[in-house]
């Protein structure tokens, strides 16, 4: 024992001191580039600089070694000699309906199902590692959860160009980018079926965890809760929650429009909301999120979960008559939480990765696994998020045609067609294509803007970077990246080099796969962010997932047999047409009459 710390003591030294003869060498040549500015460790390698012109690869656990973490270990080799493509996955997934309804009623589902999982969510650091002040895993990093992690780090301050080494002096003005690559020439719908149902839902489900905090640079969120929380229902503090609180069964408050169950109004509820200047405070619903009266989209959904919960309250203070006003809130939140869960992994995943394999939400699956119950928002993750094509030209509401100015900002819009009209609208007008550019309509062109200028300011390394990062191959042309010549050509003249286009420019302009709504990199890169939020959330922990948790089997029960159709249709006079997907012809026949059941 006593020998071997003697002789690595030794090494160390002579370590240091080989270091220490480097650095005095390099540090006499001013124009010695940061090594780590190459991007030199493959695999997921981590670069550590040292002296000034030196640098290792940690290949640690990666499977790899050398020098640049590019020689497969035995293991690895077999591993990538079986492996699959991410297209060839994808083209099993989303052919041969057949075989996966067989598999369907087997205990092969759940296989597949915990493949889908674990491998997706092992692409996820937990614990989180950097973020976009600390290159390198800190303290500071891990325990400061107003940031938003990163899944790579920034590019080092000191690199020559703005991508590391690679592409032009300065990047593409980002409003250049956006009238060029981004603006709508004509609407093109979603070859998906994706209808507006499903945007506003991308809206308000994703804002409870998107919230980046514009009033100070560095890649900050205001949502603590990093994940699914319902902030977005329930305020992201306790002071927000307490005005919201009825403070009676368990219930939030809410007012009576004639006889239907709205929101109640700022002045019922006193948080902070953002309206347009000279809104009178009755018209001014009271939300989790400030930003959910500006969409009557989201007003729709804040006004659904509302009444959900009060209804799941009523159903559980039936059981506990006993409990207090504070345990039924609880309890009653957590089963709406497991309800979103359940009806973003079976619905809106399902809808969005056109897979054949019927998803399942069942936490039960990952018990048996290496798997950590917690999760930290990423930086990328928000970037990519920015799902804003989704928008159409304007909105056909009970047949009418509803512009964005008549449409933003109008609260009555929502009390003068009711939920039910809505929905049914929402759920027959399909959305724009997300990938492929040329698609985002006027009123949301900005947004690209702005994003792309926030990537820049947070130092987000190339589109390349992160397609190797999740096991992607990188590019090696523009024209192999778009199979549109003509952006090809552009991009390729603003950027220069293939390996210096930026991470959401790279995730929005990728051809799209063939009839889908994007790209290989927006799923490759979104699937392992998203299934490891919601799976990582502490309801789906063994301690958490129980019946006790939601009051009993009852509870349980809600959460586990939760669907977009029963949001909706209990709590709503009639049951609308109500999906992720525009009706097919089948469906528009069988589902214009209005009815009752579910
Ligand atoms: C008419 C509809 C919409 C408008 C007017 C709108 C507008 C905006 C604006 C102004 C921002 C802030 C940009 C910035 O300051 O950087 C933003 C952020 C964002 N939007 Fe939208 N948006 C709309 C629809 C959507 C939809 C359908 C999605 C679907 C996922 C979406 C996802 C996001 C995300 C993820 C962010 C980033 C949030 C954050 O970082 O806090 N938006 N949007
Ligand atoms: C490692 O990467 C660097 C920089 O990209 C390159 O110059 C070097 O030749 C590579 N070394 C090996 C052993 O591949
Ligand atoms: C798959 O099985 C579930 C229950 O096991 C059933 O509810 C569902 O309808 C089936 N789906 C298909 C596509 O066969
Ligand atoms: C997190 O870091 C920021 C920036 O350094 C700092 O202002 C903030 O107080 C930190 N938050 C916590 C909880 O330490
Ligand atoms: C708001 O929507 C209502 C109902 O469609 C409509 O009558 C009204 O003109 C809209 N308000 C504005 C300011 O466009």
């Amino acid at each position: 024992m006593g020998a071997t710390r003697v002789v690595s003591y030794l090494s160390l030294m002579a370590f240091l001191g080989c270091l220490l003869e480097n650095s005095s060498v390099a540090a006499a040549d001013s124009n010695t580039v940061n090594p780590c500015c190459y991007y030199p460790c493959q695999n997921s390698g981590v670069c550590v600089r040292f002296g000034t012109d030196q640098y290792q690869c940690d290949c640690t656990r990666t499977g790899f070694y050398g020098d640049n973490c590019t020689v497969p270990e035995f293991g690895s080799w077999i591993r990538l000699m079986l492996k699959p493509s991410p297209f060839v996955t994808h083209y099993i997934l989303t052919h041969f309906q057949w075989f996966w309804n067989l598999l369907n009623n087997t205990f092969l589902r759940d296989t597949v199902m915990r493949l889908v999982l674990t491998i997706r969510s092992n692409l996820i650091p937990s614990p989180p590692t950097f973020n976009t002040k600390y290159g390198y895993i800190s303290w500071e990093s891990y325990y400061n959860i107003s940031y938003y992690t990163r899944l790579l780090p920034p590019v080092p301050e000191d690199c020559p160009l703005p991508m590391g080494t690679k592409g032009k002096p300065t990047l593409p003005d980002p409003k250049v980018l956006a009238e060029r690559f981004f603006k709508r020439k004509k609407f093109r719908p979603d070859p998906q079926g994706t209808n507006l149902m499903f945007a506003f839902m991308a809206q308000h489900f994703t804002h409870q965890f998107f919230k980046t905090n514009h009033e100070v640079k560095g890649g900050f969120t205001k949502a603590l809760g990093h994940g699914v929380d319902a902030s977005n229902i329930y305020g992201d503090t306790l002071e927000r929650q307490h005005q919201l609180r009825l403070h009676k069964d368990g219930k939030l408050k809410y007012q009576l429009v004639g006889s239907e169950v709205f929101p109640p109004t700022v002045s019922e509820a006193p948080v902070y909301m953002r309206y347009s200047q000279g809104l009178p405070s009755e018209q001014q619903f009271a939300l989790g999120h400030e930003l959910y009266g500006i969409l009557p989209g989201l007003t729709l959904y804040a006004t659904l979960w509302l009444r959900e919960h009060n209804r799941v309250c009523d159903i559980l203070r039936a059981e506990h008559p006993s409990w207090d006003d504070e345990q039924l809130f609880q309890t009653t939140r957590l089963i709406i939480i497991g309800e979103i869960i359940k009806i973003i992994i079976e619905e809106y995943v399902q809808h969005l990765s056109g897979y054949f394999l019927k998803l399942k939400f069942d936490p039960v699956l990952l018990f048996n696994e290496r798997f950590q119950y917690s999760n930290r928002i990423a930086l990328e993750f928000c970037q990519l998020y920015h799902w804003h094509p989704l928008m159409p030209d304007s909105f056909i509401i009970d047949d009418e045609e509803v512009s964005y100015s008549q449409f933003m900002y109008n609260t009555s819009l929502l009390t003068h067609y009711g939920v039910e009209k809505l929905v049914d609208s929402f759920s027959r007008q399909v959305a724009g294509q997300i990938g492929g550019g040329h698609n985002s309509h006027e009123t949301v062109l900005r947004v690209a803007e702005l994003t792309i200028k926030e990537s820049r300011e947070a130092r987000i390394q190339p589109f390349n970077e992160y397609r190797k990062k999740f096991n992607l191959k990188p590019y090696t042309s523009f024209y192999e990246f778009t199979d549109d010549p003509e952006m090809a050509k552009g991009l390729e003249d603003l950027y220069g080099e293939i390996d210096a286009l930026e991470f959401y420019t790279g995730v929005m302009l990728e051809k799209a796969r063939p009839d889908a709504i994007f790209g290989e990199s927006m799923v490759e890169m979104g699937a392992p962010f998203s299934l490891k939020g919601l799976l990582g959330n502490p309801l789906c922990s063994p301690e958490y997932w129980k019946p006790s948790t939601f009051g009993g089997e009852t509870g349980f029960r809600i959460v586990k047999s939760a669907t977009l159709q029963k949001l909706v249709c209990h709590n709503s006079k009639w049951c609308p047409y109500v999906h992720f997907r525009v009706p097919g012809k089948e469906e528009e026949a069988n589902s214009r009459k209005p009815s009752t059941e579910l």
